[in-house]
């Protein structure tokens, strides 16, 4: 596996996507991570990453330099070359005339290992204020840009390299050889960390931490969740109960279809809780979106408490925590603010003394669809865009009444099925209807309607965290704001939301 250090770069997830692509099990910890505590295994490859500090800045962050002797490859990437420099000559590393962002092309010096199969002159991406002015003699150039004498080096004796641009962006042509060749061919590593390679581990590990004990797992109807459940169940059979709870704040006929998704296709041993009433009844004159979200979490412990009843067995509860979440990423902007409080089941285990099992905690959440994939849970299933937990109970802006969500459940069908007829529910990350606190006038027919507005977002992305709005065909647009007017009594204006994320976020509240 490969230990990644991080700087601080906003690229850092990308080094471990590019290395889990090559199938080579990774981790990102800080760059001052306890290296008692990922030296075992011992790694078979160490990357610096990047960061946006200068390593002559005061409190910059610095290199654990024991490293170095481990005797363990090591990729300085950006800011991770300018510390290996640094290291050895503190002073080295200075401002540079003319900062270098963006594309450059790498004339390669001597291949080796790390460069080989890399054509000279390709593009690679720079993103850099900082230079090496004067490299150690420990090291060799192997490549160089127009504006940086040293863009690629070699430590002379051992398996220590650095880059200054970033092989882990898109943007650099040959980014994935580079990291290719320092992971295959010079840490020596197989590529053999598989879905199947996975869930044969994740079953034996299920296995051992449990025993014979019980488990509970919230199913929300998400690949997240259906993946954890499907997988445990794999490992312990019915010692795992799921629940799934109708919480009235999902989408039409979306109870029925996945109850019959998981006891049919998947054979799991899942309880239906349908506690509308409740959820509904709490939501009750609630209008901030973060109080709904508590509201809505505390609901769901209440109706797990209750399925767990009085059973001492139950010691687990399985949840859905993808790698983005866990993932103590560096960060020199200080404390991130609370934008929106992603509720999920957190809060649960304290209140109800269970242990957590996570086993995709570790996955990206195409890989989680991947082991989806070959724990065989249907390609419809698999292709879901994904569903906040809150579910319409965040999308009915202001009070979620059962009224408004009947609405909007209707313009939320509308949307997503046009979406699939038309080929383009695949093409979007995720598409949504937005139910607006907002009247307005109309005419149909001869008579004037007063009625609600209904917001349409549909958004490219790859990983939630930033997004565009799709630019859907103009026609289809035409087409569902037809329909929907149309046939939902209550609706008469549909728009479409053309923000990005950010400074807009995917949902509306
Ligand atoms: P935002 O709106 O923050 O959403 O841009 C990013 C992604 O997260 C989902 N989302 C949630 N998921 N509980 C969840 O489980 C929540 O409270 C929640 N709020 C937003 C959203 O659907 C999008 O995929």
């Amino acid at each position: 596996w490969v230990l990644i250090l991080d700087y601080g770069s906003q690229f850092t997830q990308l080094i471990a996507r590019r290395l889990r692509e090559l199938n080579i099990y990774c981790e990102i910890h800080p760059y001052n991570v306890d290296l008692t505590k990922v030296s075992s295994p011992t790694p078979g490859g160490i990357v610096l990453s990047g960061g946006p500090m200068s390593v002559n800045d005061e409190g910059a962050p610095h290199l654990q330099a024991e490293i170095l002797d481990w005797e363990i490859p090591i990729l300085g990437v950006c800011y991770g070359l300018q510390l290996l420099a640094h290291s050895e000559i503190p002073g080295s590393v200075e401002k540079a005339e003319k900062r270098e962002y963006g594309r450059a092309n790498l004339l390669i010096d001597n291949a080796g290992d790390l460069l080989k199969d890399i054509p000279t002159g390709s593009v690679v991406w720079m993103s850099h204020g900082d230079h090496i002015h004067e490299l150690p003699d420990s090291y060799d150039i192997i490549g160089h840009t127009a504006n940086a004498k040293v863009a690629a080096v070699r430590h002379k004796e051992n398996d220590i390299y650095g880059v200054q641009f970033h092989p882990e962006v898109a943007h650099t042509d040959h980014g994935k050889q580079l990291i290719e060749n320092f992971a295959y061919s010079i840490c020596g590593l197989k590529g053999d960390w598989t879905p199947e390679s996975f869930i044969d581990e994740q079953i034996a590990s299920i296995r051992e931490k449990v025993g014979n004990d019980k488990v509970l797992c919230g199913l929300s109807g998400g690949v997240d969740s259906t993946v954890v459940a499907t997988l445990i169940h794999k490992a312990i059979g019915d010692q795992l109960q799921c629940v799934f709870v109708d919480n009235g704040l999902l989408r039409k006929n979306e109870f029925q279809s996945v109850m019959e998704l998981y006891t049919r296709d998947l054979n799991l041993p899942v309880r239906g809780v349908d506690a509308s009433s409740e959820f509904l009844s709490e939501l009750k004159g609630i209008s901030d979106p973060e109080e709904k979200r508590k509201v809505i979490g505390r609901v769901f412990i209440e109706i797990f408490d209750k399925e767990i009843g009085s059973d001492a067995d139950f010691k687990y509860l399985a949840q859905g925590t993808l790698y983005p979440d866990v993932i103590e990423s560096v960060s020199f902007k200080g404390p991130s603010a609370t934008i929106k409080s992603h509720h999920n089941v957190g809060g649960l285990p304290e209140k109800m003394k269970l242990e957590l099992i996570e086993p995709v905690r570790e996955l990206f959440k195409d890989e989680v669809r991947e082991v989806g994939r070959t724990l065989g849970i249907p390609e419809h299933f698999i292709g879901r865009h994904p569903f906040p937990g809150p579910g319409m109970g965040i999308r009915v802006l202001g009070e979620p009444t059962k009224e408004r969500l009947d609405l909007l459940r209707e313009a939320d069908f509308i949307f997503i099925e046009e979406l699939k007829k038309q080929g383009l529910y695949n093409e979007v990350w995720q598409a949504l209807a937005v139910l607006l606190p907002v009247q307005s006038v109309g005419v149909m027919g001869d008579e004037r309607t007063y009625e609600f507005t209904v917001a349409l977002r549909a958004v490219t992305s790859v990983d939630g965290m930033t997004a565009d709005w799709a630019h859907l065909p103009y026609e289809f647009l035409a087409h569902v704001s037809n329909r929907m007017i149309n046939e939902i009594k209550g609706i008469n204006r549909v728009v479409y939301d053309i923000s990005s994320k950010p400074p807009a976020t995917i949902e509306w509240e």
